[in-house]
């Protein structure tokens, strides 16, 4: 029994200089569940760079482990040392991959810290330059009388990309189902896109914007429930519901993870460094000039933040269970 209570207390310094050495010279990794340059992994630099200033002596970097819809990076953080220098940056695939994936290396409420929100994104339906369509109706019209002959990309299954063009087709109530095509993120997906060799995607506006802005992709509408008329880009296309499609409303939230057993001095300091840099006005500039907005309610606090994702879990896996459609 002695040495039990002995190897508890040196669990407990040592979790405790953990804490008192926190952020110690070791880097901070954010882990990004989708490739390089995508809209997550953009988040992520942005964020990096601006908790950098709150965190005194600390050195964020991003670290990109894709594959499987954000299951792999997602897990990969799961299983990390609970010491505060692997996190994890991930989006409505974390609410929505457990409702797909009935073999999962995680458990979102159980196997980690929340830290806070950090961004809401809304969606844009988007087409390859070749598209014979200008407007959301002709765009419609020609995937009625093509669908069986089209296809349409994404990031895997559980992905933003992925959940945003499955509700959009169930909308669609098209005959033939489009093709899809699976990326490791929606980077070499638009790439891709741009180059048409995919016909169509459903992505991030924080993605989708420079390339509508420079004319190299096509764009028909956005997700969400009102139009983006404070955009100078986004605010030329309808909103879905304008296009008939009652109650359709998909803007995907970003959040920020630890793994479950980092020690709350640690997940406070990290809270905190959050709470600032969702103040700060370069972040915020950033965010809105690619039509995302920063979190500034009740979010952004861990609670708040699970409570969140736990809501956005039950509703997922209901359209899930619905469609009866699992990625395993
Ligand atoms: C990405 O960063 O590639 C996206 O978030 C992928 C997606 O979920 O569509």
């Amino acid at each position: 029994m002695k040495q039990w209570i002995a190897l508890a207390a040196l669990a407990a310094v040592s979790l405790g200089s953990y804490a008192q050495a926190f952020p110690g010279n070791k880097p901070i990794s954010i882990v990004v569940p989708f490739a390089a340059g995508g809209p997550t992994d953009r988040v992520a630099r942005d964020l990096a760079e601006v908790m950098r200033k709150h965190v005194p002596g600390s050195n964020f970097v991003v670290e990109n482990a894709a594959g499987a819809g954000g299951t792999i990076g997602a897990t990969k953080v799961a299983k990390a040392a609970p010491d505060g220098h692997t996190l994890l940056l991930f989006h409505i695939g974390m609410a929505a991959t457990p409702a797909l994936y009935r073999k999962l290396g995680y458990k979102p409420l159980e196997d980690f810290e929340f830290l806070g929100m950090v961004n809401d994104v809304p969606m844009t339906l988007v087409g390859k330059p070749q598209l014979p369509a200008n407007t959301y109706r002709d765009f419609e019209n020609y995937i009625r009388a093509n669908a069986g002959k089209l296809n349409i990309a994404h990031a895997g299954l559980g992905s933003a990309s992925h959940i945003c063009g499955l509700l959009w087709q169930t909308n669609m109530k098209t005959k033939e189902v489009m093709t899809t095509i699976p990326f490791g993120g929606t980077a070499p997906a638009m790439t891709a896109l741009i180059g048409g060799q995919v016909d169509m995607m459903c992505d991030q506006t924080t993605n989708t914007t420079a390339q509508i802005e420079g004319g190299r992709i096509k764009a028909f509408a956005v997700t969400t429930a009102q139009p983006l008329s404070g955009h100078p880009v986004l605010k030329h296309y309808p909103t879905l519901q304008e296009m008939g499609m009652k109650g359709f409303n998909l803007t995907i939230w970003h959040g920020l993870y630890a793994p479950k057993g980092t020690p709350a001095a640690i997940t406070k300091t990290l809270n905190e460094a959050l709470k600032k840099s969702l103040k700060d006005p370069d972040f915020i500039k950033k965010n809105e000039a690619l039509g995302a907005l920063v979190v500034n309610d009740k979010r952004v606090e861990p609670e708040e933040h699970k409570k969140f994702v736990a809501a956005e879990m039950i509703k997922i896996k209901a359209a899930v269970d619905a469609a009866g459609k699992y990625a395993d």
